[in-house]
């Protein structure tokens, strides 16, 4: 239960067995081709797709090599070690960063973005982290930011590491010109394939502007796949098997079920920890639904409660990051996650509760088997 690498279906394993091809042969090509065009589907968009063989980071630091030049205005919100260390990122690459702090487990009111444009001039993009995985706080407007940097001329980047496949991101509808995620999240297939869409404005911007980078220079992926539907480095075979699998199982299941399905889980998931005695950390309305991160009760050690619920009830959770370790315990409720992992792990935890001397105030599980029946 863990917020990545999360469980991977059998089908998905299995699609590693697949013997080795050349990935400069046909075999290639048309499971490469698959994959863009099945990527395209659950990004919900036309644009341009490019598949590395990174994890996350490397698709974060694509969107910024091939973006970001010395001196360039980047507006960024920031509320935790993921938004930090991308905001972190883009100062590296000599852009200038207008980072926009608010608490962790918090979101700024839209209103600080709009301010942001109108007081500073030649903005160049508006970078989000739309699941800020360390703190499970999701930024829920942010269906509203690409009209307000098409307006200002900026492009619209958003890291959607772990949540893309778990909840709503229409990237075209949204107008989001650079979209990210990693294999090993809500999409439930292993570690190592980081996929990125790229709107037609900025794969113009990167033409022109190539980046010095050799492996993350995107303009050598869309010359590699315009002309030969290839990528222009080897690729991890077996993973992209595994990623096509995981892609067919997104389309059978069908996008719309499953965000409902992450969103009943989750429901469940905050509602049965609260029953228990937990409160959330992140503040109403801007709670993930893919990642559930709850402040630890008084009594309850960080160290001893995940030993023991991984040792006694094999179950893994997550703890805190910097600030908030061992204040919160995070749990990974993406990709497969289902009505049988809400239930085993509410019942792991408040059996630990019990052993560590600290029960749960009601019964938690009663509360999320009510949503989870619904
Ligand atoms: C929001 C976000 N961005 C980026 C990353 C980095 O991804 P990776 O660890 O796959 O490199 C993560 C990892 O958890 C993440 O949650």
């Amino acid at each position: 239960m863990l917020p990545g690498p999360t469980n991977v279906p059998n089908r998905v394993i299995n699609a590693m067995l697949t013997p080795m091809i050349n990935h400069r042969s046909d075999d290639f090509r048309k499971l490469y081709k698959d994959i863009v065009s099945k990527t395209q589907t659950v990004f919900e968009t036309s644009n341009d797709i490019v598949v590395l063989t990174t994890s996350g980071t490397g698709a974060v630091e694509a969107s910024v090599v091939n973006l970001i030049k010395k001196d360039d205005n980047v507006i960024i919100p920031v509320n935790g070690e993921f938004s930090t260390r991308l905001a972190d990122l883009i100062d590296n690459y000599g852009g200038k960063t207008i980072r926009i702090n608010s608490p962790y487990g918090q979101n700024p009111p839209i209103e600080k973005i709009e301010e942001a444009f109108e007081n500073n001039s030649r903005i160049k993009a508006l970078y989000v982290v739309y699941n800020e995985t360390s703190t499970g706080t999701t930024l829920r407007y942010l269906s509203k930011l690409g009209d307000i940097c098409k307006s200002h001329g900026a492009f619209f980047v958003v890291d959607a590491v772990s949540i893309l496949g778990g909840d709503e991101l229409p990237v075209d509808k949204w107008n989001v010109d650079i979209c990210f995620t990693a294999t090993q999240k809500a999409l439930a297939a292993p570690p190592g394939i980081a996929p990125i869409s790229i709107s037609k404005e900025a794969k113009k911007y990167m033409i022109e502007n190539p980046p010095p980078s050799q492996y993350l220079n995107l303009k050598r992926y869309f010359k590699y796949y315009n002309e030969n539907y290839e990528t222009p480095f080897t690729p991890a075979i077996s993973l992209f098997y595994a990623y096509q699998e995981a892609l067919n199982i997104i389309i059978e299941e069908g996008l719309e079920n499953r965000i409902k399905r992450h969103t009943r889980c989750a429901n469940a998931f905050y509602s049965g920890l609260e029953a228990l005695g937990y409160t959330p950390f992140a503040e109403p309305g801007s709670r993930s639904n893919v990642v559930i991160a709850v402040k630890y009760l008084t009594g309850i050690d960080d160290k001893k409660f995940r030993e023991l619920i991984s040792t006694k009830f094999k179950v893994l959770l997550a703890g805190g990051f910097g600030e908030l370790k061992g204040k919160v315990f995070r749990v990974g409720s993406m990709g497969e996650v289902s009505s049988y992992h809400v239930m085993r792990t509410l019942s792991a935890i408040s059996s630990s509760m019990s052993i560590l001397g600290v029960p749960p105030i009601k019964d938690g599980l009663s509360v999320a088997n009510d949503i989870l029946s619904k």
